[in-house]
């Protein structure tokens, strides 16, 4: 489980040349995200990259894999014929843990039907030198900032919030499992790199507002689409009083607005937290080269002179907010929800509160939570609303459980479970949920689309930080503002909820007994790899075909998606987790969520093929079977959400050619690149609406394919008629190379034989 110190050293001292030679070829000071960047360039820069425009290569420091995307990642890790990791990487078994009864037993639950998988990852780790963190060790996110995160240092996960890590000052980036095997095999990583947004902290939370409030605010002015394409930083004196896992918080709910990663400066709470868990040497090593972990003072100075964009909020005045339902970016301070709610038919009831997930399950929002219960219980409430937490690592739960807080919730019938996402992503056995009822929950995660926690779509969730939640749960009332209102105890007497209190940190240190770590072999090469031949939840790899070389003609159209269309609607999570590891088993989830514009339902296609309505899988396997290529037509932001790979391999493994759409969330739109297919934009976005049912598309200059081409479609529609479609894309020449072969993977086995 120990952290590289040695690997942190040499990139520390590497660092300040690095920087240097940045500062002099960009001719200004630095924001720390350009430090950061330019301090992990896989070739020397000759001149300053151009924001949103230029792709670079890097070489991250490590590599972090949660169980869902590790599986697909991992088989794919296997056909690129490496022996070991090229660099320091972990897998977590955190996220097929599903929440029912409580932890011990859910626990114990997950380890029979998962068996199959965590023995897969077990072998698979040991072999090729990779950490493992068990089931039941802890989310992904948390662990790596307990454990591996260090400022100044650049990591990619095969999750979204692996931005969490941007709270010790890391450049930490969500990507597709193919990705990661690129990093993994030693190749360089490509990022187009990112524009810039400063977010300058002034003045002090107090009172009931939390870091999250400052997301949930972020969120709403810059809505899921205002960070595409952008990192944010982080800066002022309201930065450097928050804890470092509330700077977690804060740069996890990052995905949120779509930005590729947020981060804050290196500062005392960093330090802090370091020492707490026991990583002195790289506090030490950290202290050492200070300046090189923060913008040049410059550029706090003159934030507008060198960011993008900058955003100003001013934490004396922060509100708690409640963000939702149905999507993270609407945000409402808790003063006007109880009018928002009654105008808009939100439930005002809450049925169930739950705290913790990657997101809020540090010891400081535990601990504040806690003091929110302790303070109810002693002034005679009990929680109205079923109320859970989930810890985010072992270590986090082993210490409040020493520190007492468990029996708390326990008084306000709490129930803890498994330190894995759980709830978070759809891993809820919540009770009565398949009647599919209007109810309102409310939670501390990060992700509020609709279905995502217990798959229930009249579920409308909102987010706030665990402290309001505890009090939402308490009171049971979506309206109450527990900064004003009073609630009735027991005696029938008004009683007022004090403002949290808690600790940033343990009093008395962190402490656990097993963290649940099993460390890789020295010599993995006679580890044997288990995968049975005949697992339903398993399957290794073939590689996708190579382009022929000819324009795609004759292709038809398989669904255009209105509206929303997040990687949740495209490869849908919950149930379908369990095949993560199986491409063609999960390719029947394909798409079932995205709403059709022709009829406005889910999974209800025409099939030009038969003329009849069916499932969107069904209808595309009909298609593949007759070896007639299809397209998937888009709206905006298309595959914002999670970085899943799935959601690019089910329509390539299924036949589906290309994706033209309005525009694209950047993950999804790479992982497509890697898998081979086309991802493309309507260079008029009106064309959107020239595209019928019954469509089909001939590209006629596909053999022309290079960087910064447009491609020309030609549209045939049902009566005869033809409309010719500019599509712009993204694709450089190496991104091209993965087109033609195949696949990203593909690539690099030629390279590698
Ligand atoms: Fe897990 Fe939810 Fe975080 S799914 S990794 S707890 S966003």
């Amino acid at each position: 489980m120990a952290f590289d110190i040695d690997m942190i050293k040499k990139v520390y001292a590497q660092m300040g040349n690095k920087v240097d030679k940045a500062r002099t070829i960009l001719g200004k000071p630095l924001t720390l995200t350009e430090k950061i960047l330019y301090a992990h360039l896989a070739e020397e820069a000759q001149e300053a990259f151009k924001r949103g425009e230029s792709y670079v290569n890097f070489n991250p420091d490590r590599v972090a894999m949660q169980d869902a995307t590790a599986q697909m990642a991992l088989l794919q890790f296997m056909q690129a014929g490496k022996d070991k990791a090229a660099v320091p990487s972990t897998v977590h078994a955190d996220h097929l843990i599903q929440a029912k009864v409580e932890a011990e037993k859910d626990l114990a639950n997950a380890k029979v039907t998962n068996k199959e998988v965590y023995d897969f990852l077990s072998s698979v780790t040991n072999r090729y030198g990779i950490g493992f963190w068990k089931p039941g060790a802890g989310i992904i996110h948390q662990v790596v900032l307990e454990n591996y995160a260090f400022p100044g240092g650049m990591m990619i996960g095969t999750d979204s919030h692996t931005v969490n890590a941007g709270g010790l000052g890391m450049v930490a980036i969500g990507v597709g499992g193919a990705d990661a095997v690129d990093v993994m095999a030693g190749m360089p990583w490509e990022l187009k790199f990112p524009k810039l947004i400063g977010i300058k902290l002034t003045g002090k939370l107090n009172g009931w507002a939390a870091p999250k409030d400052i997301i949930l605010k972020v969120a709403g002015i810059l809505t899921v689409k205002g960070g595409t394409g952008c990192i944010v930083e982080y800066f002022g004196e309201g930065a450097e009083s928050l804890s470092c896992t509330g700077k977690g918080t804060i740069c996890n709910m990052g995905a949120e607005i779509g930005a590729t990663t947020s981060t804050f400066g290196y500062d005392a709470s960093m330090e802090r937290y370091l020492r707490a868990t026991k990583r002195d040497d790289v506090a030490d090593a950290a202290n050492q080269v200070k300046d090189l972990l923060t913008a040049d003072a410059e550029v706090y100075a003159a934030p507008e002179k060198y960011f993008d964009q900058v955003i100003e909020i001013n934490l004396d005045e922060l509100e708690p907010h409640l963000n939702g339902p149905f999507t993270p970016d609407k945000a409402t301070p808790i003063s006007k929800m109880k009018e928002e709610a009654e105008k808009n038919g939100w439930p005002l009831k809450v049925e169930v509160g739950l705290i913790g997930s990657c997101t809020n399950s540090s010891y400081e929002d535990i601990s504040k939570a806690a003091s929110v219960a302790d303070d109810a219980v002693k002034k005679g409430l009990k929680a109205k609303a079923e109320f859970s937490i989930t810890p985010g690592s072992e270590q986090v739960r082993y210490t409040i459980d020493r520190d007492g807080m468990v029996d708390t919730f326990k008084k306000i019938d709490g129930v803890v479970f498994a330190n894995a996402c759980g709830p978070c992503i759809g891993m809820w056995a919540r009770m009565g949920a398949e009647k599919q009822e209007k109810n309102t929950i409310v939670h501390s995660f990060n992700r509020n689309f609709a279905k995502r926690a217990d798959g229930n779509p009249n579920t409308y969730a909102f987010v706030g930080s665990p402290e309001l939640v505890t009090a939402l749960a308490i009171a049971g009332d979506l309206g109450f503002n527990p900064i004003t209102d009073t609630l009735t105890n027991a005696n029938g007497e008004d009683v007022k909820l004090d403002a949290p209190t808690g600790n940033e940190l343990p009093p008395k240190g962190f402490d656990v007994e097993d963290p649940g770590y099993q460390a890789p072999a020295k010599d993995g090469s006679d580890v044997e790899v288990i995968v049975s031949p005949d697992s339903d939840r398993l399957q290794l790899l073939s590689p996708f075909a190579e382009w022929n070389g000819e324009n795609i003609m004759g292709a038809k159209l398989l669904i255009k998606a209105e509206g929303k269309c997040t990687t949740d609607h495209i490869s849908m999570a919950g149930p379908w987790l369990k095949y993560r590891g199986h491409l063609d088993n999960i390719s029947n989830n394909m798409l079932i969520g995205a709403v059709n514009k022709f009829n406005g339902e889910t999974n209800k296609v025409k099939s030009q093929l038969s003329g009849e309505y069916g499932e969107v899988p069904a209808t595309q396997r009909a298609y593949k079977e007759a070896g007639i290529p299809t397209i998937v037509v888009g709206d905006h932001n298309y595959g914002e959400g999670s970085s899943r790979e799935h959601a690019a391999m089910e329509p390539r493994h299924l036949g589906v050619r290309a994706v033209l759409v309005k525009s694209f969330a950047r993950i999804h739109e790479t992982n497509l690149k890697k898998q081979g297919m086309l991802g493309l934009t309507f260079a008029n976005e009106a064309d959107y609406d020239k595209i019928q049912e019954d469509d089909t598309f001939n590209f006629l200059d596909l053999k022309d394919f290079a960087p910064g081409k447009p491609l020309t479609i030609e549209v045939v529609h049902a009566d005869g008629s033809k409309d010719e479609i500019v599509a712009n894309h993204t694709y450089n020449n190496q991104q091209i190379e993965w087109f033609k072969n195949g696949s990203a993977l593909n690539l690099i086995k030629k390279q590698n034989a």
